[in-house]
């Protein structure tokens, strides 16, 4: 009897020429497994695409729920961003796809899973690394990995092979999309110094003028959104429609060289409006309600936290402390925030929280003013001692002269 192999199957070049080649190869029954995690897909073509490549099975699995429950809520609540811009929204997929990918395995008892991933990205650590945690008995394909084809060659095995693909040499774009990102690489964002054509951005095409304007208010409650413009509705449906208004801006590009996990570094572009804006008005309501103390430790924890989904680290005792700490800091943080689109921008311009530990009182410059001035010289003569003590020695600049 022939083996199965359960392959993460996108749609995408990488995963179609990858189903022939495992039959080609390893002689297995290639069952495809597309994890739905907000791609905006017709995924009855993906699926028609997967059944006419000749695999045994195919099996789409709606993780959408999961996605944003799991997911992108704690990408909320730690305002998540790599290297201080990615969202990460392909890498936050990437456990969630293994996860199912594990469960397909062992519904199906197959020895092995497959994944399109090259031996360049990210994306294999996530997917090997996750594996391995979940079900360490599972063998481990990776037919690009050990083809090492360039994306040439692949289109060209593709067309030879009578694969059907939706991409052509002259837009050899590699894309990777879900609900909270778009990310797109290669062809000729590959030189950093190269501006990225207009074409390749999808969610983010502006129908808008300079000049425009729109508001929208965003509440929020322990640190998850509730509600857009009053109206309350499932965070996936404030995330599409975020993408929508503040896509047609133009708000929500990002272009970034960032440091890959495997050592090198790679040029991306992102469309993340819904990713952007969400966060942006998250932070700045724990700037209203969080205390100093709890602001400035976190930025700790979003950091590693960041780091760690980027390098593939979720199944990890870590991250399940990580998330309990990310978890316990929201209960305050309940409130709402108004935000101003732009042409190719957005700004926080309000925000308001019964739990708001903003006091006008101490706060204001004018006649209402409480704060006590007087404390103010004491509290900095004992405070700033240390430093006095170091001018006195002349131990300032690196230098080491008794004043
Ligand atoms: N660089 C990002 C990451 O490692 C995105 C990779 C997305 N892949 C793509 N085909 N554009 O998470």
């Amino acid at each position: 009897m022939k083996g199965k192999v359960v392959l993460a199957y996108s749609g995408g070049l990488d995963t179609s020429v990858s189903v022939n080649w495992l039959k080609e190869n390893y002689n297995m029954d290639v069952i495809a497994a597309l994890v739905d995690c907000g791609q905006p897909d017709d995924l009855n073509e993906v699926y028609d695409r997967a059944v006419s490549s000749g695999v045994c099975k195919a099996i789409i699995i709606d993780a959408k729920d999961e996605f944003v429950n799991d997911f992108i809520f704690p990408s909320i609540k730690a305002n998540l961003k790599y290297e201080k811009n990615y969202p990460l929204a392909t890498a936050l997929a990437r456990p969630l796809i293994v996860k199912k990918l594990v469960e397909v395995a062992d519904n199906e008892g197959a020895e092995a899973i497959a994944h399109g991933c090259t031996a360049k990205g990210n994306d294999q650590v996530r997917f090997d690394v996750g594996i391995r945690s979940l079900n360490p008995k599972l063998k481990i394909i990776a037919p690009l990995r050990e083809w090492n084809l360039s994306r040439e060659e692949e289109i060209e095995y593709a067309e030879n092979h009578g694969i059907k693909i939706n991409v052509t040499k002259k837009s050899p774009y590699s894309i990777d999309e879900n609900l909270w990102g778009r990310s797109i690489e290669c062809g000729v964002l590959e030189d950093p110094w190269n501006e990225p054509p207009e074409e390749i951005y999808k969610w983010t095409k502006i129908s808008k003028n300079i000049g425009d304007c729109e508001y929208i208010e965003l509440e929020f409650e322990n640190g998850v959104p509730i509600a857009i413009d009053e109206e309350k509705i499932p965070l996936i449906k404030i995330i599409e429609k975020i993408n929508k208004i503040a896509g047609s801006f133009g708000i929500g590009r990002i272009d970034m060289v960032e440091n890959r996990l495997v050592g090198i570094k790679s040029r991306e572009i992102y469309e993340s409006p819904a990713a952007e804006l969400l966060i942006e008005a998250h932070r700045q309501l724990e700037s209203l309600v969080l205390d100093r103390d709890l602001v400035h430790y976190k930025y700790l924890i979003e950091e590693k936290m960041a780091e760690m989904i980027y390098y593939g680290l979720w199944f990890t005792p870590l991250m399940d402390c990580l998330k309990k700490f990310i978890e316990e800091s929201q209960k305050f943080v309940s409130g709402i925030i108004k935000i101003k689109l732009e042409y190719k921008s957005f700004s926080v311009i309000g925000r308001k929280s019964i739990y708001s530990l903003y006091d006008e009182k101490l706060a204001t410059y004018n006649k209402e003013d409480v704060f006590d001035p007087k404390h103010s010289e004491s509290f900095i003569k004992i405070w700033g001692y240390p430093y006095e003590i170091l001018g006195k020695k002349g131990r300032i600049n690196g230098k080491d002269m008794e004043r």
